[in-house]
């Protein structure tokens, strides 16, 4: 019978062969893994079967892909950040990656849409931000011919001066895992395999390739690996990256409790660990500990461990042929899940101006207005404007490292420091001061902001002032402090004397000092801004979308709230930071462990600038009738928000949980609702079963303790309208075993107008 099949799928390929209709079915027969039928498992395993020894090791490193370092790019590369080749006799493509999460890095020159920073796509609290944005990054990687992006950084904020906030997704595990998890899902709806980064604890990029981030292991599970957990079970992304920190000492690429344990046994992770580019420092050791492909070893690591020492480890037996098996299987399933053999990327033409609209999207749903002194905000089209400083003329910052985008119209403010790694300093070409010259009827005028004195007498002859600071932050380096930049608070201090109606725009890695706070009249927070951060900023300045962003991390109001002080060694000497002090060799995180950001804040009795949660809009919210209730385990609140303002805008209503025995609260859940002027809506939060459990390391399970669970309902992190306590017995789950149920974070029930 089966042999009868064969002679028939043989004949029918021949058939179409005869006919013109070349390949597929002669190619289904001798390459039965493209049989869409089967699942990913089983068409890796039929590929697995297939291969060669030398074939494996081929699939299991790949080559940096551009020519930076000196390196010699090979022929099939895209200038990108690595290159696999393609295995012909098996129709494998190529394996071309490329960074990252905010959008299509390189090559440079051909440019692509710069979403804006991850933490304003956080701080939009909307997971359809998150997907879109992702799609739109996916659907350009695609068109490129990529189809590997090295995407999803969702290491928490544990200290505002990372160099890196603007690639990952907030302080807290749900926020960040749930925006995270999306954006993966995002890019790989178009065929691209995502990655999720940095695998783990690289919170911090000073001396990132050897420092030990030291945490306890239960501490961990409930902060930055329940991110990954989080972002993992949403997104599914196709590869982890373990990070280049050591964790406890060990590196993060051949740590087996990190790989093994956690990742692969506890959360059943199918897909690939591959290295980031030079964190692997053995070949036996990590592919034992569970990391499954070397990246741009030949550039960056101190020899391609995954070629000739680990076939000799594997030669020896030392490496189970079965772990090698595994390696290519891992990375071929991944390929098949998200169809890359399928729908093969190919170049193609690019929509930009629509990709740019979901870029401006996503900045509209995430820029945080921070201060709104008598309602000064939005500016009326009939008043004179002074724009002042940051370029504002030219266009919008970007952050800088891999990750960084360059539009196809190219650098809007060409040669700024530093032009060598992790420069080029990028502005996206959306100029603010065209947007708001669009918009307004009296007169728009501009100064650089270098002359303060001219600013400021600038500022004098306008009915209103918008200065446009900034603070360029990047990989591979910290800030010292949260300080801007050159003279910037002397220009705010002096734009603010000389106008009271002046409002500062910040285009920033995330929260800054902000001396002059009390002196002006509105903060807007608009990160890096994306493609099309110039035109939404002046859209949120004048009103025509209101500001929705709450904020993603807590602002400090000095660095003395920090866990960490100081960051010895933090500074870039090529943008004027130099480095003071030698980097430390360990970073303690046991200091604030699990209780990162908001719960550190609370914890120690700290009361912060602006807290998690915190944005205003041009209109506001109150909340009523707040009911929580537990049942079979699941925990819920219903409440009802109205919009008691004169304008539509977008709420979301925060909800917080204490656990018995806790002194900290923890997002559970939130909602995201958009009103008009007195319109309500009946609203149910469910809290995340995964913030209701605490990690035992001891009996390695994750543990409800019985209790009272007290339930706050917030517009923020410390402001809250509704409280209340419910019941829950105690429960245990295996490591293994995810608490998690199917999670349905907010439902709306009737929507009324008052
Ligand atoms: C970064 C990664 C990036 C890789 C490839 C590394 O320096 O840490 O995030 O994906 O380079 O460019």
């Amino acid at each position: 019978m089966a042999l009868h099949k064969t002679c028939i799928a043989t004949l029918i390929g021949t058939a179409m062969l005869a006919s013109g209709a070349a390949g597929a079915s002669a190619n289904d027969s001798a390459r039965p893994w493209m049989n869409s039928a089967l699942t990913p498992d089983q068409r890796a395993e039929l590929v697995v079967k297939a291969m060669t020894q030398g074939e494996k090791f081929r699939l299991i490193r790949v080559d940096f892909g551009n020519t930076d370092n000196g390196h010699v790019m090979a022929p099939g590369a895209l200038g990108s950040a690595g290159y696999g080749p393609a295995i012909a006799r098996l129709d494998l493509p190529a394996l071309q990656e490329s960074d990252a999460g905010l959008g299509v890095a390189k090559p440079h020159k051909l440019g692509a849409t710069a979403l804006p920073s991850g933490l304003a796509t956080a701080a939009s609290f909307d997971p359809a931000i998150a997907y879109a944005g992702g799609a739109m990054i996916g659907g350009e990687a695609h068109r490129r011919g990529f189809n590997v992006m090295l995407a999803g950084g969702v290491d928490l904020v544990r200290d505002p001066r990372n160099g890196r906030n603007f690639e990952y997704a907030g302080e807290d595990p749900l926020l960040a895992g749930v925006i995270a998890g999306n954006a993966i899902a995002g890019i790989q709806s178009r065929h691209v395999v995502s990655t999720i980064k940095h695998y783990a604890l690289n919170d911090l990029e000073t001396d990132r390739t050897t420092v030990s981030a030291n945490i306890d292991r239960a501490a961990a599970r409930e902060s930055d690996l329940l991110a990954f957990e989080i972002a993992i079970a949403t997104g599914r992304p196709g590869s982890v990256m373990c990070s280049y920190n050591r964790i406890n000492t060990v590196y993060a690429c051949e740590d087996g409790w990190l790989l093994n344990d956690v990742l692969k046994h506890d959360w059943h992770y199918p897909g690939f660990v591959m290295s980031d580019w030079g964190a692997v420092h053995s070949g036996a050791k990590a592919a034992l500990a569970g990391l499954d492909q070397e990246s741009a070893g030949e550039t960056f690591d101190k020899e391609v461990y995954f070629d000739r020492p680990l076939r000799a480890a594997v030669a020896s037996g030392e490496v189970p042929q079965a772990r090698l098996d595994d390696m290519a299987r891992r990375i071929l399933r991944s390929l098949f899940a998200a169809g890359v053999l399928d729908h093969p990327a190919t170049q193609s033409p690019i929509d930009f101006a629509a990709d740019r609209k979901v870029a401006q999207r996503a900045e509209e749903a995430g820029a945080v207005l921070l201060r709104n002194h008598d309602a000064l905000l939005p500016i009326t089209a009939a008043q004179s404007v002074a724009v002042i400083g940051s370029h504002a003329d030219k266009g919008v910052l970007t952050g800088g490292g891999s990750s960084a985008v360059q539009s196809p119209q190219g650098n809007a403010v060409p040669g700024l420091p530093p032009t060598a790694w992790p420069g080029p300093r990028i502005y996206q070409p959306s100029a603010p001061l065209t947007a708001i010259r669009q918009r307004a009827h009296g007169t728009v005028s501009y100064a650089s902001g270098e002359d303060i004195a001219a600013a400021a007498k600038l500022a004098t002859q306008a009915k209103v002032a918008v200065v446009f600071v900034h603070q360029w932050a990047a990989e591979s380096f910290d800030r010292p402090l949260l300080a801007l930049s050159g003279n910037q608070d002397a220009l705010v201090e002096a734009v603010a004397k000389a106008n009271p109606h002046t409002i500062v725009v910040l285009e920033n890695n995330g929260p800054v000092a902000m001396p002059w706070l009390d002196r002006v009249g509105a903060v807007l927070e608009a990160w890096y801004p994306g493609a099309a951060g110039g035109d939404a900023i002046a859209r949120l300045l004048y009103g025509e979308v209101a500001p929705a962003g709450r904020l993603p991390v807590t602002w400090p109001r000095d660095e003395s709230q920090l866990p960490r002080p100081t960051i010895p060694g933090a500074g870039l000497a090529a943008i004027g930071l130099p480095p003071q002090g030698q980097p430390a060799q360990e970073i303690d995180y046991n200091i604030e462990g699990a209780d990162v950001g908001y719960r550190w804040y609370q914890r120690q009795h700290l009361e912060p600038l602006f807290p998690f949660g915190y944005g205003l809009t041009y209109t506001h919210f109150a909340y009523s009738g707040f009911a929580p209730h537990a049942k079979g385990g699941k925990l819920t609140a219903s409440f009802t928000v109205t919009n008691r303002g004169k304008r539509t805008g977008v709420d979301v209503p925060q909800l917080y949980v204490t656990l018995p025995g806790s002194k900290v609260r923890r997002l559970a859940g939130w909602c995201r609702v958009s009103l008009a002027p007195g319109q309500s809506a009946q609203l149910t939060v469910t809290a995340d079963p995964r913030l209701l459990v605490n990690f035992d390391g001891k009996g390695q399970r994750w543990l409800r303790p019985a209790g009272d669970y007290q339930l706050q309902l917030g517009h923020s992190a410390t402001s809250f309208e509704g409280e209340g306590k419910v019941e829950l017995t105690a429960t245990s789950w295996a490591a293994d075993v995810s608490p998690a149920g199917t999670p349905q974070r907010c439902t709306a029930g009737r929507a009324a107008n008052q």
